[in-house]
């Protein structure tokens, strides 16, 4: 069934000389399984639009179908039911860390959701070893941990509730080239081996077009476009308005072809994928 936004806004104090319109009129549709990322900049709606997913943000108007939950702005929600299968993860989410130990921060979800502490603990260790963290620092303080270390356990926090969708805002701010390389992968495995749908919220276009299948463009409260990766090439225009980079791969073929007056297959998903797409046009004397 997946996630369906209906016509959903939202303003921040509404009727106050503050008032700010972050969402006008949002209707989307995330196909279960699927990896979207959400793109857009700086006060697009963003986080906004994701606080919807677990009912962090009610819908001032329109309604948000998840499953079988209805979100809309009664507050008749199973919350608790619906925070299980909607897992969320901030941005910088390792300042959401309390707990002495590395163990206890991932096992506060499943206790919360109602496991015992021994089934709490088991399914935390499988976690922390499913997303690479080590046995050896389960019993350390998180915050003796390094940055991207701190950003796997409060990722691991918010697995370790089994989430069938999980959404992430910007979760590789701020760590090194590894440690992004590193969880993107984590998250693509999430998605093709575990089947979580995953929506994440980016601006590193080039992120987008290497993981993601889906794209939603936010521009100023609104949907901009949404579908897949040709929108990039069908949309380049209106993108470039939103001072949006095209991910480099497909920047890099539009101008191969413009200067070189061929035709390439931009079914690409990252620079290696666009060097193979022009080598046949490389054959000497051909161009
Ligand atoms: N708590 C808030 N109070 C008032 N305005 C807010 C609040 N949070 C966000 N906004 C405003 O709403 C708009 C959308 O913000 P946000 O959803 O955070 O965008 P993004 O995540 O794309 O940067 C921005 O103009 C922002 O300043
Ligand atoms: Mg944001």
């Amino acid at each position: 069934m997946g996630i369906k936004f209906k016509n959903v806004s939202y303003t921040y104090q509404a009727n106050t000389p503050f008032e700010k319109k972050a969402l006008n009129d949002i209707t989307i549709e995330v196909t279960p399984g699927t990896f979207t990322a959400i793109i857009g900049h700086t006060g697009s709606g963003k986080s906004t639009l994701i606080q919807h997913l677990n009912a962090l943000l009610l819908p001032q108007e329109g309604n948000i179908e998840i499953d079988d939950f209805n979100i809309d702005n009664r507050k008749t929600l199973r919350l608790k039911q619906l925070r299980k299968k909607v897992g969320v993860v901030f941005q910088f989410p390792e300042q959401q860390l309390f707990e002495e130990t590395v163990l206890k921060d991932i096992m506060f979800g499943p206790i919360n959701f109602g496991l015992s502490k021994k089934d709490a603990m088991e399914v935390a260790e499988e976690t922390a070893s499913l997303i690479g963290l080590d046995k050896d620092i389960l019993n350390k303080s998180p915050f003796e941990l390094s940055g991207g270390q701190m950003r796997k356990v409060a990722i691991a926090g918010i697995l370790a509730s089994k989430p069938s969708i999980l959404v992430l805002d910007e979760p590789t701010a701020g760590l090194d080239p590894r440690g992004k390389k590193q969880l993107m992968e984590l998250i693509r495995k999430l998605n093709k081996e575990d089947g979580i749908t995953i929506i994440l919220v980016t601006h590193n276009m080039e992120d987008a077009l290497k993981y993601a299948d889906k794209f939603i463009v936010m521009h100023e409260g609104k949907v901009l476009f949404n579908g897949g990766y040709e929108i990039f090439i069908s949309e380049h225009e209106l993108l470039s308005k939103t001072n949006l980079s095209i991910p480099f791969p497909l920047s890099f073929l539009n101008r191969f072809e413009a200067k070189f007056n061929v035709e390439v297959n931009k079914n690409v998903r990252s620079l290696e994928d666009a060097i193979e797409k022009i080598t046949p046009h490389l054959r000497v004397g051909e161009l």
